[in-house]
């Protein structure tokens, strides 16, 4: 891991790395990861033009840094939001317009559609994850590994295809110490499995459902009803490996208890529910994938872009306190790139034409 780290930081030095006019070093603490640098400075709007005028090198840098980016110092964009999606742009054919999609529009932002919110404040008014239970691992550190670090996902793996790249922008961060994101690489992970683990994988599928349908392992346990669900809402197949369309490596593709469906999955093929073969292949899967090793946690500046690949890295939220700070975020998705499987496929979430009437928002 050491050497993959020097590899990176010997870019920083030779052209060109990321691009011509830009550097790509290594994430101090991570062992994937790569931070974005404008060769001889320059501010937010500067760093836009340079990334338009080279139009691949912030998406070869991602795939070079493994499917995380930082980004720093790009405050211009609190002011101007359209320049998060101009940088969006970059990463793949199509940036979402969560207009025409199923979100709440409470989390949209008003005048940049392709901009979801994410806050603690109104209009949004989305809540923080709850602290682990316990607080701290048992040597005193931040938890990351599941079960005592809950929430990991991959944006929207709900539907089909699902997106590529998410962009996460700072505007208001939570003080350091709350509200970090975490991302796990399901590449080092599945990299590390025993090739009987690869063997069992290969092929095997896990059943994806939209948060808040009733489906959740909590929700079963509760003996909840689910939701009914019309077509386009229905939970989706997705790999549990995923082989990267662009750099080829393979990567575990999960989530956990809340995007995953617990009524018929949440492995396909296997014993159905909370305590059936497919729940608990699942969470040893997931306590693999989270292992610290494979786990960086960025502490957030007013500024930052994180940039990462949904097909190869898992992430999730953590603990603020909402009473206290406030907390506004803003995430654009990128789509368009899902890979082989999914060539000539319908979007699983628009309703058909003469279907089943408008979608619902939630
Ligand atoms: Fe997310």
């Amino acid at each position: 891991m050491a050497v993959l780290a020097r590899a990176i930081e010997d870019d920083a030095d030779r052209q060109p790395a990321a691009g011509g006019a830009f550097a790509l070093r290594p994430l101090p603490g991570a062992v994937f990861g790569g931070e974005v640098v404008l060769r001889g400075g320059g501010d937010t709007r500067a760093f836009v033009a340079a990334a338009e005028a080279e139009p691949d090198a912030l998406s070869r840098a991602l795939d070079r840094a493994r499917g995380l980016l930082l980004l720093r110092g790009m405050d211009a964009i609190s002011a101007a939001p359209e320049l998060l999606v101009r940088l969006s742009r970059l990463f793949g054919p199509e940036v979402e317009d969560y207009r025409r999609t199923l979100t709440k529009q409470t989390s949209v932002h008003q005048q940049v559609p392709e901009i979801f919110i994410v806050s603690n404040m109104p209009p949004a008014s989305r809540p923080p994850p709850p602290l682990p239970d316990p607080p701290l691992t048992a040597d005193g550190r931040l938890p990351v590994q599941f079960p005592q670090r809950r929430g990991w996902h991959t944006d929207q793996s709900y539907r089909r295809p699902p997106p590529d790249i998410s962009l996460f922008y700072a505007v208001i961060p939570a003080p350091k110490g709350q509200g970090q994101t975490m991302f796990a690489s399901g590449v080092d992970a599945y990299a590390a499995l025993p090739d009987a683990m690869k063997a069992r994988l290969e092929g095997l599928e896990g059943l994806h459902v939209m948060p808040r349908s009733g489906r959740s392992e909590e929700a079963v346990r509760r003996g909840e009803t689910p939701m009914p669900l019309r077509a386009h809402e229905r939970p989706q197949r997705q790999p549990v490996v995923r082989v990267h369309p662009v750099t080829g490596t393979r990567a575990l593709y999960l989530c956990e208890s809340g995007q995953m469906d617990w009524v018929e999955g949440p492995l396909v093929g296997m014993q159905p529910g909370p305590d059936g073969d497919g729940a608990a292949l699942l969470y040893e899967l997931m306590t693999h994938l989270t292992r610290p090793e494979f786990v960086y946690v960025h502490e957030w500046d007013a500024g930052d872009i994180v940039v990462w690949d949904n097909r190869s890295l898992a992430h999730t939220a953590t603990w603020f306190d909402a009473d206290v700070h406030p907390r506004l975020m803003w995430r654009t998705t990128v789509r368009g790139n899902p890979g082989k499987e999914y060539d000539g496929e319908r979007r699983s979430w628009i309703p058909e034409p003469d279907g089943e009437g408008p979608a619902a928002t939630r």
